[in-house]
């Protein structure tokens, strides 16, 4: 089943200058109806033309701040003015500034919120309103097992892979899917300086990965999927030598 045979609705985007996400509505949008949210909706003149390019019926672009929770029901609501949507991907994040959330507390709560507490909210919106179609999360990595070199951030994917869990448990028998994927290392713009770790992949290969898991309900899938191993392998690491693993 190809994805376009599962969902024709409206393709909303959270996070619309997303490296991962723009690789997944590129590959989504062709005949469709596609939102772009983000928090300058101005600048999204670049990945409109490029969903066009791609084949989107049409393109809008919406102001969203996913720190502003009160505004989520709002902006999908805003999205399904183009029609039900069918497709929602949450590709908002932030990798944040561990050295930084050690010690400013307000910078640790930022990433709290917006990886953890804006997703949990916003995911809780389109479980809702969504009645058929695909939601994308993202998770990590880094969730799976806390690190000291990122565990704010690690702690974030950690309670949002939970949530996922659960949320997919209670679509279970709908016409809703929740495909959650686990990405290791992506070489783009949020690790942009950093060295790439063991088994990185770039975001089109991420993309590639999810949108072949649709159409077969929910599930959460490993990018790339020889890191599902390494991860078993992590968990049995002693603590002593855990705590010195870079981020
Ligand atoms: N890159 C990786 O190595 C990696 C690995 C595993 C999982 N992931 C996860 O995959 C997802 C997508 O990552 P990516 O690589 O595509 O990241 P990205 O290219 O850095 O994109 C992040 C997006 O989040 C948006 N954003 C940040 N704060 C926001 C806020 N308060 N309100 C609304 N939008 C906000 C950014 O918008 P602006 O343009 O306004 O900043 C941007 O569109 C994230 O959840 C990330 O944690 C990434």
């Amino acid at each position: 089943m190809t994805p376009n045979e599962t969902d024709r609705g409206t393709l909303l985007l959270l996070g619309g200058t997303s490296d991962i996400g723009g690789e997944m509505a590129v590959r989504l949008c062709a005949g469709r109806d596609v939102v772009l949210a983000g928090r300058r909706p101005g600048e999204l003149g670049g990945v409109e033309k490029r969903m066009l390019e791609a084949g989107a019926a049409s393109v809008r672009s919406i102001e969203f701040d996913a720190v502003d929770l009160a505004s989520h029901r709002v902006v999908v609501e805003r999205a399904a003015e183009s029609g039900p949507i069918t497709t929602a991907i949450v590709a908002f994040g932030i990798l944040g500034d561990q050295e930084r959330a050690e010690h400013d507390e307000t910078h640790a709560a930022q990433i709290a919120m917006v990886d953890y507490t804006a997703q949990v909210s916003m995911l809780t919106v389109l479980a809702d309103v969504m009645s058929s179609g695909h939601i994308f999360a993202f998770s990590s990595i880094a969730g799976w097992r806390a690190r000291r070199a990122n565990y704010v951030y690690g702690s974030t994917k950690a309670g949002l892979d939970a949530f996922c869990q659960g949320l997919a448990d209670r679509l279970h028998g709908t016409n809703l899917s929740l495909i959650t994927a686990r990405p290791g290392f992506v070489i783009g713009s949020m690790t942009e300086g950093m060295k790439p770790a063991p088994l990185s992949v770039t975001p089109d290969i991420v993309a590639d990965a999810v949108v072949a898991e649709m159409g077969k309900g929910s599930r959460t899938v490993w990018i790339p999927r020889s890191l599902q191993l390494l991860a078993w392998v992590m968990r049995c690491v002693p603590r002593p030598i855990w705590r010195r693993m870079p981020r």
